[in-house]
């Protein structure tokens, strides 16, 4: 029987902890990082999905790893990065974290600001890492949405970009319909127009399966 593909899926947000009661985080809910999880089920793949903190319920069939923060979430893919094939990476990770997390609540008083430091960008260690895999990556833009997105799929490393536009008629985030660009790593694009997240789950799990035969490791 032919090997399973191995495919890693990261969802929802990640969630920096300020002191024990407050955090800093983004609106992310996480459906489309589980509806592909789903979508790459159905296919028959062996699926990891390394989730943020969501409302969701895990889908079936698949090993579900909770995290919270970027950090965890970059300890839990570098422990299941050997036995990966795909890794498709639609998490929202904060690109900031407080520089000191404090044990007990920050009292308004005292504290007349916040301090916050860069967290790693996870997906372009891992495109650094990437050897025979294949890595998707997920653009949020609210202007120059195609030019951005270039960039991000160079620096890091990406074989396919999928790019949400945020602005006036078109909101990726939650149950919505929204429209969005395939970008692959050859320049060629395709437009999903209004599409559900269950739509565009089996579109780009399509655009993604059929790259990996392209590169014949089926
Ligand atoms: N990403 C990541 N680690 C981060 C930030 C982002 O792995 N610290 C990943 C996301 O999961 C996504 C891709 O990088 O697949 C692009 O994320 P996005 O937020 O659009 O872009 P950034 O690289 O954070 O750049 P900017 O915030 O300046 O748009």
């Amino acid at each position: 029987m032919a090997k399973k593909i191995r495919v890693l899926v990261t969802a929802g947000p990640t969630r920096e902890m300020l002191d024990p009661v407050r955090f800093l985080s983004n609106v992310s809910t996480g459906q489309m990082g589980y509806e592909l999880a789903k979508a790459a089920k159905r296919r028959g793949l062996d699926v990891t999905l390394i989730s943020g903190p969501t409302l969701l319920k895990a889908p079936r069939g698949c090993h579900v790893i909770s995290v919270l923060t970027a950090r965890e979430m970059k300890t839990a893919i570098s422990k299941v990065w050997a036995r990966t094939d795909i890794l498709i990476m639609t998490a929202a990770v904060c690109d900031y974290t407080p520089v000191r997390y404090s044990a007990r609540k920050i009292r308004r008083i005292k504290q007349k600001a916040i301090r916050f430091k860069r967290t790693e960008d996870i997906l372009q260690s891992m495109g650094r890492l990437k050897g025979g895999r294949l890595c998707v990556g997920f653009a949020l833009e609210t202007d120059h949405e195609v030019r951005n997105a270039l960039r991000k799929m160079k620096a890091k490393n990406l074989d396919l970009i999928v790019l949400n536009r945020f602005g006036p008629g078109n909101n990726p985030f939650g149950r919505n319909r929204a429209s969005m660009w395939l970008i692959g790593r050859d320049g060629r694009s395709r437009r999903l127009v209004r599409v559900s997240k269950t739509q565009a789950a089996g579109e780009i799990l399509s655009d993604v399966l059929g790259l990996w035969q392209l590169s014949s490791r089926f």
